[in-house]
């Protein structure tokens, strides 16, 4: 059996976000060294309180969990309460959670994990790319211990957050120029792609056919992910945005990417945090990131309910 990918999930819970923990978790082709939070669809203190709400309800004792940047590089934060609700996670009653919280910022803890491990880290960003953008600033010497960056964030096509841009490039687009600008190998994997991951009936049916608490937990977070998405861009079914980025990790062949250059709008008056995707190269700008342009809806979902069921 190949060995388990390295991987640090960097997030802002948020609803999709738990669902890429719980994937990221249980399945053996990852190695979940940290969980490292953001501020995004909430502020970082409540998303930080969702990361620990998910990993109590799911059992998740052995992966630290580590606070991140509270504000954007520049500028003020803008939070996803419009579609993750009030509390970030809303849907489900949680309880008080039972896993705690690193002593070390999530910089202090990326930095260590990325000196001390013997192999380079995969990192997955599934918010704001704040995080990412202060370890590649402050440790330039670390990014050869990166192995890649796999991002959800972008698209090929319209936005979400505004008509360009999507909801965690929008956030901080000046962190995402940094990373993509890094020379680190970095995946984008967009709403082009992560809209074909959508929670279907079908796939609350699967979820819930499961008969386990962690199932049912699911369901509730899916259905009230599924009135925002509604209420606010008109989808029948909400897609899964952040777990399609582990999936990749996991299986690279469920999501098909190819080479071109990307650049992040960090100036435009009603385009600012849009990812200008050079499908054809146009540009002329060299080809520094691998683009998601197709996703096995199927497999991946296959995938996810597998891992949902791995929990009680
Ligand atoms: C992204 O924004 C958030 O609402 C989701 O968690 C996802 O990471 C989609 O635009
Ligand atoms: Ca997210």
């Amino acid at each position: 059996m190949p060995m388990a990918t390295p991987m640090i999930l960097d997030c802002d819970p948020g609803h999709d976000d738990a669902l890429a923990i719980l994937l990221a978790a249980s399945h053996p082709a990852i190695d979940l060294l940290a969980i490292t939070t953001v501020a995004g669809n909430q502020t970082m203190e409540k998303c930080t309180i969702n990361a620990r709400r998910i990993c109590s309800a799911a059992g998740i004792t052995d992966v630290p969990i580590a606070k991140g940047a509270a504000e954007p590089l520049l500028g003020t934060l803008h939070i996803g309460e419009y579609v993750h609700g009030v509390s970030g996670l809303d849907g489900p009653e949680w309880g008080e959670p039972t896993v705690g919280v690193s002593s070390e910022s999530a910089v202090e803890l990326i930095v260590r994990l990325l000196r001390e491990h013997p192999e380079p880290i995969t990192l997955v960003p599934v918010g704001p790319l704040t995080n990412i953008a202060l370890v590649l600033k402050s440790h330039p010497e670390l990014k050869p211990k990166i192995r890649e960056i796999v991002l959800m964030g972008g698209s090929t096509e319209r936005g979400n957050d505004t008509p360009y841009a999507e909801f965690n490039i929008k956030v901080d687009p000046e962190a995402a120029d940094i990373v993509f600008r890094s020379g680190v190998q970095v995946t984008m994997v967009g709403l082009n792609v992560t809209h074909q991951a959508l929670a279907v009936p079908e796939v609350l049916e699967r979820l819930s056919g499961l008969g386990t608490r962690m199932g049912d937990l699911c369901v509730e977070l899916l259905t009230f992910f599924s009135a925002s998405y509604l209420r606010t861009w008109g989808f029948t079914s909400p897609p899964l945005h952040d777990a399609v980025a582990v999936a990749r990790v996991i299986d690279p062949t469920l999501v098909e990417c190819i080479p071109v250059p990307v650049v992040i709008e960090t100036m435009g008056r009603f385009t600012s945090g849009a990812t200008c995707v050079d499908l054809h190269h146009l540009t002329g700008e060299p080809d520094n990131a691998l683009v998601a342009m197709k996703l096995d809806a199927p497999r991946f979902w296959d995938l996810m309910i597998e891992a949902v069921s791995t929990y009680e």
